[in-house]
Parts: structure tokens; C-alpha cells; sequence
């Protein structure tokens, strides 16, 4: 769960007038979740936010799923995702159930014509190639390589790439993204033992602020299905705000490894907890320094989550042809484990380089189409020597 956060000007108590320098209000509004019970934020717009000029005819975004009971070891090649110069369209969905959709995204051009909302779920956006600035009603964060942007449920966005060469792995949650429960103490602070503290969370900086009527459109997502808003003002005209429902980005180089003498479980490189999912990165770290200690995992069955594997960089020591942007699912209960000879290779190497983001679901998982178009059929089979 984020911090308390302010930028801009908000007024000396919320609900009271706050006026522009003409005498004119300027227009507060609640930002909340779970009703009104969980976090908020108030925001202060130049223009009330809730002039709509005309909505046009909307379409549908929904994944096409291609296996809806999956019980089989699978990998897929993620960078065959193609690249695609309208953002929406860039987005390909390869593994979806009701709590969590994952999707890969190879936008090549920044998001000119309109902005985007997602009004259905919480958005995590890893950064696996590419930079620039993701614009939002609540200000500015630059992004690079290796960072997860987190874009709560209903905050309006715009992509601004410094290139055509971007990849994006996309995280879709139902519910909100929060630090792992453990890691937070009495007070909402994150604990002293925590991979990651509150230095490490970068909030908006530098709030675009623009006193602008026209024509603007917001593509909204809500059921699949985008609906395409035009408002009246710009949807970035926002004087202020305070709150814990903001966007931030949190760098996977900046996640502290935690090691031990012996093998330790994943949970150590969690990064977020969703509903009915959880999210780690496996980052460079030193292996295991009992004398006798095997560095690769050991044979694994998780008999109540799925498990997937997004392969960003370094070396894989567990497994062999690994490429960047592959992505391995490991459905509930179905032993998998370190490739044959991957054990023996193991021991006595002192460090890993590899870098890798993965998605635990509580519930099964569906394969879409799309994913079975970038598929390495006989991975069920690659354990045998
Ligand atoms: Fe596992």
C-alpha cells in the first residue's frame, strides 16, 4: 500500500473553498476505493471533471482464450509479441483468470491522439526495454529499463516513448497492487527487513497543470470493451492533490536480494501482493554459502498456485535456451525443477546474474490465443536428458 503523497497546491482542509486567483473555485474531487473505506486521494481540477462532450461506439479488447483447462508445462517466447504503433493495439493478452490478466506489449510511438484509463484493474507495467515519461493526471514519472510502473485502478495516462524499441510485460489486477503484508509494520511503514523501502518508491514528480477546454479523448477499459470518451477539458488539469491512490514506479534494480547458507523459498523475492496472486523478482544476488549447498532450486510442486516465469536478463542457471522476454507457466501440482545437468553445474558458483519477474496465481490460468502463436510445444517434454 503507498504512502501519503501531496504535489501542487490542495487547501489548508479537504471540503473547503479553494479559489483561483480569478475568484473562480477551482474543483475537488474524491479519488477512492472500496467504496469510501480503503485509500483515496482528493484532486483539484481547473474544470470539474465530469464534462463529456460525446462517447463514441466502443469495442472490444477481450482475450481470446484458446485453452481453458491447461494442466501441462508450457513456455512461450514473449518478444514474439509484435511490435505495434497504437498503444491499445500493442497490448496482447497470453494468460488471463478473473483475478489477473498478463500481457506483452511492443508499443513503437508514444500515445499522441488520445489518453488511456483503466477502469477495470490496477495496472503493473514492467519495463523490459525502453524509456521515457509516463504522463498522468497526477504528474510525471520517467521510467527506464527494469521499472515497474504501478497505475492504481482509474488513472488516466499517456505513454512517452524515447524510441521505437519498447517492451512491455503488462499486469492486470482485479484488485489492488499492496507491499506484501509482512513487510509492513504497526505503523504502515515498510519494515527495517523489507527488500525495498520507501526511498526506493519514486511518486509523480512535476505536475502537468494545463487550464485547457477542447476536445479530448480518454479511452476508458472497463469489461473488456474500450469506450471512447471525449471531455471537455483537459484531462490533465489538476492544480493539486493529496493522497494514497497515486501511480508510482519502483525500479526491479533497486529490490535487495535476501540470501542464506541454504536454498531459500520465493516468497524472499516478492515484490506485491494482488488478489489471489502474488509478484517477485529474482535479481543478480550471491548464491547460498553453506559449504555442501546445492545454489539451483530443488524439484518444486506448488499444489495450490500456478507459476509463471518472465525472463528479462542474465544467465538462467536452472534452465537451458532460456531467451529474454520467454515465459514459463508451471500449472498447480505439476513437479517442475532444475533442467538435467543444471544441479551438478550448479555447485560451487558464487553468484547469479539472472533477472527475472514472476506471477504466482492462486487460480488457474487460461492461455489465450495469441500466447499459443508464440509457443514452444515440446517444453512439457524438456526435462528428459
Ligand atoms: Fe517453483
Amino acid at each position: 500500500m503507498p504512502h501519503y503523497r501531496k504535489l501542487g497546491k490542495i487547501p489548508r482542509k479537504r471540503h473547503i473553498q479553494f479559489r483561483k486567483a480569478n475568484g473562480d473555485l477551482y474543483s475537488e474531487q474524491l479519488v477512492s476505493t472500496e467504496g469510501f473505506s480503503d485509500t483515496y486521494s482528493l484532486v483539484y481540477h481547473h474544470y470539474p471533471p465530469t464534462r463529456v462532450l460525446k462517447i463514441d461506439k466502443s469495442f472490444s479488447v477481450a482475450p481470446e482464450v484458446a485453452i481453458n483447462k491447461n494442466m501441462q508445462n508450457r513456455s512461450f517466447q514473449g518478444f514474439k509479441a509484435k511490435p505495434e504503433s497504437d498503444y491499445i493495439k500493442s497490448r496482447v493478452p497470453v494468460l488471463v483468470n478473473n483475478d489477473v490478466y498478463m500481457s506483452l506489449a511492443a508499443p513503437t510511438e508514444s500515445m499522441t491522439d488520445y489518453f488511456f484509463k483503466n477502469s477495470q484493474a490496477s495496472e503493473l507495467i514492467f519495463i523490459h526495454e525502453g524509456s521515457g515519461v509516463l504522463h498522468t493526471m497526477y504528474g510525471k514519472i520517467p521510467f527506464s529499463y527494469g521499472d515497474h510502473l504501478i497505475i492504481p485502478r482509474g488513472v488516466i495516462y499517456k505513454f512517452e516513448f524515447e524510441n521505437d524499441k519498447n517492451r512491455l510485460l503488462i499486469i492486470e489486477s482485479f484488485g489492488p497492487f499492496r507491499y506484501p503484508k509482512r513487510y509492513i509494520n504497526k505503523a504502515g511503514q515498510l519494515t527495517e527487513d523489507a527488500p525495498f523501502c520507501e526511498r526506493d518508491i519514486r511518486a509523480p514528480e512535476e505536475l502537468e497543470s494545463y487550464d485547457e477546454e477542447g476536445d479530448f479523448l480518454v479511452m476508458i477499459k472497463r469489461d473488456d470493451e474500450i469506450f471512447p470518451y471525449h471531455y471537455a477539458s483537459h484531462p490533465f488539469d489538476l492544480v493539486g492533490w493529496d493522497g494514497y491512490h497515486y501511480p508510482f514506479a519502483f525500479s526491479i534494480h533497486d529490490f535487495e536480494p535476501i540470501t542464506g547458507r541454504l536454498h531459500m523459498p520465493p516468497p524472499i523475492h516478492q515484490t506485491f501482493d494482488g488478489r489471489n496472486f502474488v509478484t517477485c523478482a529474482f535479481v543478480p544476488r550471491l548464491y547460498d554459502y553453506h559449504p555442501e549447498s546445492i545454489p539451483a532450486p530443488y524439484n518444486h510442486s506448488n499444489v495450490d498456485s500456478d507459476e509463471v516465469l518472465y525472463y528479462i536478463d542474465g544467465d538462467f542457471m536452472s534452465r537451458k535456451h532460456v531467451e529474454r522476454g520467454q515465459i514459463t507457466l508451471h500449472p498447480t501440482g505439476i513437479p517442475h525443477g532444475p533442467h538435467p545437468g543444471a544441479v551438478e553445474k550448479s555447485i560451487g558458483k558464487k553468484e547469479t546474474n539472472e533477472l527475472a519477474f514472476m506471477l504466482d496465481t492462486f487460480f488457474p490460468l487460461k492461455i489465450t490465443k495469441q500466447a499459443l502463436e508464440m509457443e514452444d510445444k515440446d517444453y512439457y517434454q524438456s526435462w528428459i536428458d
